[in-house]
C-alpha cells in the first residue's frame, strides 16, 4: 500500500492558532518552528510535510530495496525534527587526479553505499552495499540540520556567483568556486555542493537514505550496480507520488533557522566582540554573515535576509580535509558550512571528526589557513569572545 497522505494525520489537519501580543517582541524561534508569517496553507503543508517526514516506512510501502533508514528522521531529529543526529552515511568515490575528474561509481551503485537491505532482497542474495574495489576515498558524512534551507532555496543563483572568485584574482588567498551537479547546473546543497534546488536533494534522498523510486526517478536503484532482481521489489514504481514529495519538499523549506541567543548587559558586549573578531581574522570571507533571496511567491522567502553564515561556495580545506569528491569538487573541496544552529551539534566538519569548536577551526587547511593562523595568535580574551559568539549561534 502506498503512503495515504490524508491518513498521515488522521484526515483532519489541526493550524494552531497563535495570538500574538500586540507590541511585545516576537518570541524567538525554537529548532523545528516554522517560518514566522506564514499563511494557514502553507503551515498546513508544513505539518502534514512534518508527518511524512516522521513516518516510519515499511518495504510494503516502497522502503528499499536497499536502504540506510527507515524515515527522514531517523538522521534528522536531533534536538527536533529537521535537525541533525549522530548517525552518518557511507560515501565511496573514485578520484581521476590526472584528469580532475570524480567518478560517482554510477556503475557499480553509485557513491552513497548504503548499509541495509530488506529481507526480499537478502533472500535474493544481494544487498547490502559494499565499498567498490575501485574506490580510492570514503566518507561517514554527518547528517546536517535542515534549519533555513527554503531560505538557502531562495537565494538567486547570481547572489552565489558573485562572490565567487575561481581564480583569487583580488589575492587573498581565499578562491571561493560554484559547486556543480552532474549536469553542470550550479549547486548549493550538499557537503559538495553538488545539488541545485531544495526538491531535487528530497528527491534524491528519498531515493539514497530510504530507497523510494519517485516521480522524477521511478527506478530502483541497482545493488552494487547489479539490478534488482524479480520478485525483491513488491511495489510498483514510482513508490510515492508527486503529491508526497511536494510536502516533504514544503517541510524542509518551511523549516525557520533558529534564533541565535540573545544576551544582554557585559555578555552582549562580549558576543559583539567576538563578532568582531571573526570579522578580523577573515572568518566572513566564507562564512558570509548574510545573503539575500530573490522575489518569491511566499512571503516569508520573498527579499529575506538569510543570516546562514555562509556564501555556499566550495572552498579548498587542504590535503588534511581530503575526503570523497563531488561532481564539481576536487576531494578537499567542501561548501562552507552554515553556521546558524551551531550550537544544536556536538560533533563538526562533514565527517564530525572535530569534538571541540577550536578543533573544528584548526581542521581549516588551505585557503582557511590564514584564518587559522589568525585565531592561534588571538590574545586570550579576543578568543574567548569568539568562541562565545559561536556558542550564540
Ligand atoms: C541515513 C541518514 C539520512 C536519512 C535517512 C536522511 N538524510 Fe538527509 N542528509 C543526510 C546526510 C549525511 C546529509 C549530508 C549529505 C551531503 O551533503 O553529502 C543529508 C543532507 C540533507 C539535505 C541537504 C542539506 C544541505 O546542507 O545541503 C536535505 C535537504 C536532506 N538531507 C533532506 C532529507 C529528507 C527529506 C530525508 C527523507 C526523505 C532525509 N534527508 C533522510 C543523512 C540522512
Ligand atoms: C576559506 C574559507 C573559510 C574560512 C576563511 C573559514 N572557514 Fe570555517 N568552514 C569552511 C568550510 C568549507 C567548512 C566545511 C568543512 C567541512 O565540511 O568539513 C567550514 C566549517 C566550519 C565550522 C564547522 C561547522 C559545522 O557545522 O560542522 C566552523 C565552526 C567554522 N568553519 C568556523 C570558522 C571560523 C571561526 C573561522 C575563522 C577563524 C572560519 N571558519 C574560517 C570555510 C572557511
Amino acid at each position: 500500500m502506498r503512503w495515504a497522505w490524508a491518513a498521515v494525520v488522521g484526515g483532519s489537519l489541526f493550524v494552531a492558532a497563535g495570538c500574538a501580543d500586540e507590541g511585545a517582541p516576537p518570541p524567538p524561534v525554537q529548532p523545528g518552528d516554522p517560518l514566522p508569517g506564514l499563511d494557514e496553507a502553507a503551515l498546513g503543508r508544513f505539518l502534514l510535510g512534518k508527518a511524512v517526514f516522521e513516518r516510519l516506512a515499511t518495504p510494503d510501502e516502497g522502503l528499499g530495496p536497499l536502504f540506510n533508514a527507515d524515515r527522514c528522521s531517523g538522521c534528522h531529529d536531533s534536538p527536533s525534527s529537521g535537525g541533525t543526529s549522530d548517525r552518518v552515511v557511507v560515501k565511496a568515490t573514485r578520484w581521476e587526479e590526472d584528469v580532475g575528474r570524480c567518478d560517482l561509481l554510477r556503475a557499480h551503485g553509485g557513491e552513497n553505499i548504503q548499509q541495509f537491505a530488506t529481507p526480499a532482497l537478502v533472500a535474493a542474495g544481494l544487498g547490502p552495499e559494499t565499498i567498490p574495489p575501485s574506490a580510492n576515498a570514503r566518507a561517514a558524512v554527518l547528517a546536517p540540520t535542515l534549519y533555513g534551507l527554503g531560505l538557502v532555496d531562495a537565494i538567486e543563483a547570481s547572489e552565489i556567483a558573485r562572490r565567487a572568485d575561481p581564480d583569487d584574482v583580488d589575492g587573498d588567498g581565499i578562491s571561493g568556486r560554484v559547486g556543480r551537479d552532474e549536469e553542470g547546473r550550479p549547486g548549493r546543497f550538499g557537503r559538495k555542493s553538488e545539488v541545485a534546488t531544495l526538491e531535487r536533494f528530497v528527491d534524491a534522498a528519498l531515493r539514497f537514505e530510504l530507497g523510494f523510486s519517485t516521480p522524477a526517478h521511478p527506478v530502483e536503484e541497482p545493488i552494487n550496480g547489479v539490478p534488482v532482481p524479480p520478485g525483491a521489489d513488491p511495489l510498483g514504481e514510482p513508490e510515492i507520488d508527486a503529491r508526497g514529495v511536494a510536502l516533504l519538499t514544503d517541510y524542509v523549506r518551511f523549516l525557520a533557522p533558529p534564533s541565535p541567543v540573545a544576551p544582554t548587559g557585559a555578555a552582549a558586549d562580549t558576543i559583539r566582540l567576538g563578532e568582531d573578531v571573526f570579522g578580523r581574522i577573515g572568518c566572513d570571507a566564507c562564512h558570509t554573515p548574510a545573503l539575500r533571496t530573490g522575489s518569491h511567491a511566499i512571503p516569508a522567502l520573498d527579499r529575506a535576509g538569510v543570516p546562514l553564515y555562509s556564501d555556499l561556495l566550495l572552498h579548498d580545506l587542504g590535503p588534511e580535509s581530503a575526503g570523497v569528491c563531488g561532481p564539481g569538487a576536487a576531494p578537499g573541496e567542501h561548501r562552507t558550512s552554515r553556521l546558524w544552529g551551531l550550537r544544536y551539534r556536538s560533533a563538526y566538519l562533514s565527517d564530525g571528526r572535530a569534538r571541540t569548536l577550536p578543533d573544528a577551526i584548526r581542521a581549516h587547511g588551505g585557503e582557511g589557513a590564514a584564518s587559522r593562523a589568525g585565531f592561534e595568535a588571538l590574545d586570550p580574551s579576543d578568543r574567548e569572545a569568539l568562541l562565545r559568539f559561536l556558542g550564540t549561534r
